[in-house]
């Protein structure tokens, strides 16, 4: 499969098969995660791996997008190790390296033939202070992963592409 084979086959997956992501292939998505460009290389991404019941339900708790997934990923980053921008005061590298790992780990779950949903509508705050993260952390996301129910599909906006007019322009 190609890449773009690849990317176009993904879709956000919120419905999972009550079965074990095996570790060999959650250290792969984790390995994706690592070796993904960060700013200068300073690698400020924090990864919580959480899969007991009694974590994912306090995060469930905190957030309606867990979707019941075997594993889920708290994305964050280190905020005394990400890169400040002395040309733009102001901007930190966090949120970007973190988009950028998450985005590796989730295509690499794709391609494992795992499904996942990249999750961004929670109070970083209260997922914070579920998993007693330290103050230096920020969650920037989450991905529930795990192997795809057989009933799950992509939802309607999936398929919803602007045109690539409105996007790209030669300049
Ligand atoms: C930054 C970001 C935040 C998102 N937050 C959520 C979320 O909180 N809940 C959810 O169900 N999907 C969330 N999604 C998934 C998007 O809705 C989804 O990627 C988009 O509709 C395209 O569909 P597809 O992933 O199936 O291609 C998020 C995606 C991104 C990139």
């Amino acid at each position: 499969m190609t890449f773009l084979e690849l990317a176009k086959k993904r879709f956000s997956v919120r419905s999972f098969a009550d079965k074990t992501v095996e570790q060999e292939k959650l250290d792969m998505i984790l390995e994706a995660g690592h070796v993904a460009p960060t700013a200068c290389n300073f690698q400020p991404q924090r990864i919580y791996v959480v899969q007991s019941a009694e974590v994912r339900e306090k995060l469930a708790a905190v957030c309606r997008f867990t979707f019941g997934a075997p594993v889920i990923l708290v994305v964050c980053y280190d905020r005394t190790r990400d890169w400040k921008n002395k040309l733009m005061p102001g901007y930190e590298s966090g949120e970007t390296d973190a988009a950028i790992v998450c985005t590796h780990m989730m295509l690499e779950a794709e391609e494992l033939g795992l499904g996942a949903c990249w999750v961004g509508y929670f109070d970083a705050a209260k997922i914070a202070e579920a998993l007693e993260l330290p103050e230096n952390v920020t969650v920037s996301a989450m991905l529930p992963l795990g192997y795809p129910a057989e009933d799950a599909k992509p939802l309607p906006l999936h398929s919803q592409f602007r045109d690539a007019s409105e996007i790209v322009e030669y300049i």
